[in-house]
This record gives C-alpha cells, sequence and structure tokens, in this order.
C-alpha cells in the first residue's frame, strides 16, 4: 500500500503539468487542518475541473449543492482576523490564478441550507510574483513546486454571519480556446463572529461573475509569454491586494500587496 501511493505520489509529479487535477479538500483555520470534507462540501465528479462558467456547478463544484452534501458538512466559527485556507489534494499543479470569494448566507438561512445564489466578493487573490521573458511566475509554484495549501487573513471588517468560503484555481495552461480554462472549486462553511462594520464589495453573482472571454481566461500564457496577466473578476476586498507568494500553512504572510 505504502509503495503503491509512493509510486502514485511520485508519477503525479512527474506529470504535473500535463494530467494533475486537484481538490480543496479540508479548511485550515489558524494553522489547524481539519479533515477532508468535514468543513468543505464534498463533490462527485473527482478531482476533475468545471469548464462552462455559466453552469451551476461554478458556484461549488459538482455535487455542491447536493442538500445532504451540504446538511452534512460543518460550520467552523471563525473571527475577523483568524489566518483560515485550504489544503489541496495533491497539489495545485498548473499554472494560473488564484482567489477565495465569500457569500453571506441570508438572515435565518444557515450556511449548510445555503445555495450561494446571493452576492459574493472576491476576499483574497493569488497570482503571480513577477513575469519574465521566460515564465510567468505564477504564485501557486513555490521554489518551483506546486503548493499543497495556503492561508490568508479575514479582513477585520468582516460583518458577522455564516459564509460560503469558496476556493477557486483556474488553470489555465490550455487556455488558448474558448472553454478550455479548468475551474477548481471548494466551498467551506464559516461563521463569522464579533464582526467588522465594512460593507464588502465589488459584489458579483456566481455563476454570472465570468462569461469565459475574459483576458484573463481565454488566454496564451506560453508562446509567446505574455508581458502582462490581468486575473478575472472582481477587485479583493477591502485591500484591492493581489498576493505574489503563497502563505504557507504554519508561515507568517510575508505581507506583500500589489494593487
Ligand atoms: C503545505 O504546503 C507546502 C508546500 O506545498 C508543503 O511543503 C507542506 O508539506 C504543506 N503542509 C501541509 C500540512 O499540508
Amino acid at each position: 500500500m505504502k509503495s503503491s501511493l509512493q509510486t502514485l505520489l511520485t508519477l503525479s509529479s512527474l506529470t504535473t503539468l500535463s494530467t494533475a487535477h486537484y481538490n480543496f479538500e479540508s479548511l485550515i483555520v489558524n494553522g489547524h487542518i481539519t479533515n477532508p470534507y468535514e468543513y468543505v462540501r464534498r463533490t462527485t465528479n473527482g478531482w476533475s475541473p468545471i469548464g462552462d462558467v455559466k453552469s451551476p456547478n461554478l458556484i461549488c463544484n459538482e455535487g455542491g449543492l447536493d442538500p445532504d452534501t451540504m446538511g452534512s458538512t460543518k460550520t467552523y466559527p471563525v473571527t475577523p482576523g483568524d489566518t483560515v485556507g485550504f489544503t489541496v489534494n495533491i497539489e495545485i499543479g498548473h499554472p494560473g490564478p488564484l482567489a477565495v470569494y465569500m457569500s453571506r448566507a441570508p438572515d435565518g438561512i444557515p450556511v449548510n441550507a445555503y445555495m450561494g445564489d446571493g452576492e459574493w466578493f472576491k476576499v483574497y487573490a493569488l497570482t503571480y510574483s513577477h513575469i519574465d521573458e521566460w515564465d510567468i511566475h505564477w504564485g501557486n509554484f513555490y521554489g518551483g513546486q506546486p503548493i499543497r495549501n495556503f492561508t490568508f487573513e479575514l479582513p477585520e471588517e468582516l460583518p458577522a454571519g455564516e459564509y460560503l468560503l469558496r476556493a477557486e484555481h483556474i488553470g489555465i495552461h490550455q487556455a488558448t480556446t474558448f472553454g478550455q480554462a479548468q475551474f477548481y472549486i471548494g466551498c467551506a462553511h464559516l461563521s463569522v463572529a464579533g464582526g467588522g462594520a465594512g460593507v464588502p464589495g465589488p459584489t458579483v453573482k456566481i455563476p454570472g461573475v465570468y462569461d469565459g472571454y475574459e483576458e484573463g481566461i481565454l488566454v496564451n500564457i506560453n508562446n509567446p509569454v505574455p508581458d502582462h496577466y490581468t486575473a478575472p473578476g472582481p477587485d479583493v476586498w477591502p485591500s484591492g491586494c493581489e498576493d505574489g507568494t503563497p502563505n504557507l500553512v504554519g508561515t507568517v504572510s510575508d505581507g506583500d500587496c500589489r494593487v
């Protein structure tokens, strides 16, 4: 068993750029890694991505709106300023932008019954550290290796309530043709106590946030390497920052921010 797992891991790292798929499976809160699908809605499509940006599967991945899945996913209590994030099975192996969106469940509806049909805002973005003539140096590669987890701080201004916390990584290695960008998605349940007095925005609907023709979604990143890259979707609330390098679980944020 152990050796076949090792073989699998080795094979997966050798074939990363062509075949790797992945899933956001565990919520991280203040360094504590929860069990897979304990606080994250379980998906039904293995580790496959979503391709259709107009599909309801863009909300919480395939299976993420199944009542049984929603109801059996736990809700983690947090406060603004807490560090949250996700682990990925196995690794975010494709180049492209990572983002986290949040949507507050309406009063009276617990997040484990919330379909994500309200307003969403972007609360974190990890794009690239720099671009040179050879490559866009993506934030989801660290020391040349695909990352397996990431964290960020919940804004102090975040209002109280129950929220979906939705991680999204867009694999754009084959995105030169319409519909070929790969959307990897996972939704966790948070209950935010205390709470700030901010008004999150700009807000978007999911689906609806993308039409698939954005310059960050329908894009050739390889040949030639573009001299700039613009991630799709709204600006990050409230900072307006894009992160360039990942904050791995157990490390302190380097505080980098590109506006
Ligand atoms: C977090 O990610 C880093 C980089 O991929 C990895 O080295 C580390 O083992 C991961 N830690 C956990 C607990 O998954």
